[in-house]
């Protein structure tokens, strides 16, 4: 079999070793300049036997156990295998973002928290410095001591002072006409502005990057009163649900978040991703990908306060499972991906507004 170097690879030095990642396999390896070598000749797709000119002290047969341990490592792929067409896939697709973009796929999938870890854990793996500081002091500079922050009666400073991360859910349904409100109000187009370069651009109540609106949201219903349980796309255009499954959700939620188990007690998850080619068609450069996830950040607090405004418990997290939950929502995880979920309940009676 013929291989070459992955496309994937990022090159480093950790402390005084050589590295080499695969941000797709995100398989890390230590390595030294005869690996730099062998990296370098498969630059296009070449036999192990061509490499045993390069080193002739070597017997053929160790050249060929080298060969098949980067392979292993995922640093070289072999010609036709998944792993190369997967390789190339996300070069092409990925090529004005790259290598920055490589970010979104080192970090894809990697355990975040893990909610078994207990307070003991954490304070054994926390530094022993105390935390830095949470406010910034400028000492010793002249200041301006501000007019007291006198807020009128309003509702949408209650709202804005109200919203909280809720964890704790009433076993109640959400009704389907307030679902239908959340949506609408944070991922629903609200207008179009006309532009003479790119026509007219959807907007909506969050800010997007130059309008380009990466983002799609698919809605995970686990408690929704006049709605069969399962995972939907919203439209937001036709404001409507598009069925992808059907079927209780409960265990689905708990994983793809992780094992949180708010998130399965929730009454709707919402599944942030991005569509990647919509901001790069645009944007060349890497910096782009901070945009999108901008974006995403903007949509979640509008959801968040929307559904603070409704009378209803949200919560976001970053603790998720992607690929699990990109097989479920049959997206590649290359032209789109998962970025954020967030989620709602009924609030417990207590907790109401
Ligand atoms: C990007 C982001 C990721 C978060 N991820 C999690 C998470 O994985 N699990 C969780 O329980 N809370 C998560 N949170 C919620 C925060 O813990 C919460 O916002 C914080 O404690 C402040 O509380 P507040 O939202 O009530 O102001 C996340 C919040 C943000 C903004």
């Amino acid at each position: 079999m013929r291989f070459r170097r992955a496309k994937a690879i990022l090159a480093y030095w950790r402390e005084r070793r050589l590295c080499f990642d695969n941000y797709l396999t995100r398989i890390s390896v230590a390595a030294d300049q005869t690996t730099l070598q062998i990296l370098s000749f498969f630059d296009r797709w070449r036999r192990p036997d061509e490499l045993c000119a390069l080193f002739p002290g070597y017997t053929p047969a160790s050249v060929r156990h080298a060969v098949q341990q980067l392979a292993a490592h995922t640093l070289l792929v072999g010609e036709g295998t998944p792993q190369a067409k997967q390789d190339a896939h996300v070069a092409k697709v990925w090529s004005r973002w790259l290598p920055e973009g490589s970010f979104h796929f080192a970090t894809k999938d990697a355990q975040y928290i893990n909610p078994e870890w207990g307070l003991d854990y954490l304070k054994s793996i926390l530094p022993k410095t105390p935390q830095p500081a949470f406010f910034k002091t400028y000492r010793n500079v002249a200041h301006v001591d501000l007019p007291p922050c006198e807020l009128p009666d309003s509702e949408f400073l209650r709202v804005l002072i109200t919203r909280r991360t809720q964890r704790e859910f009433s076993s109640k349904r959400l009704p389907l006409a307030v679902l239908s409100q959340l949506l609408a109000l944070t991922w629903g187009v609200t207008g179009y502005r006309a532009t003479p370069l790119f026509g007219n651009l959807p907007l909506k109540t969050s800010p997007s990057g130059g309008a380009r609106h990466p983002g799609e949201v698919y809605l995970v219903a686990l408690r929704v009163e006049g709605l069969v349980p399962g995972l939907y796309h919203y439209h937001p255009v036709h404001h409507r649900l598009e069925t992808i499954r059907k079927g209780a959700m409960q265990s689905r939620a708990f994983r793809y978040c992780a094992g949180q188990k708010h998130a399965k007690n929730a009454a709707a998850l919402f599944l942030m991703t991005a569509v990647f080619e919509r901001s790069m068609w645009k944007y060349h450069m890497g910096r782009a990908y901070r945009v999108v996830t901008l974006d995403a950040g903007h949509l979640c607090q509008t959801l968040c306060l929307v559904a603070t405004w409704l009378g209803l418990a949200p919560f976001c997290t970053a603790a998720l499972k992607d690929t699990l939950i990109e097989q479920d929502l049959g997206i590649d995880g290359i032209r789109e991906s998962v970025l954020y979920v967030a989620g709602v309940g009924l609030p417990l009676a207590s907790e109401r507004m």
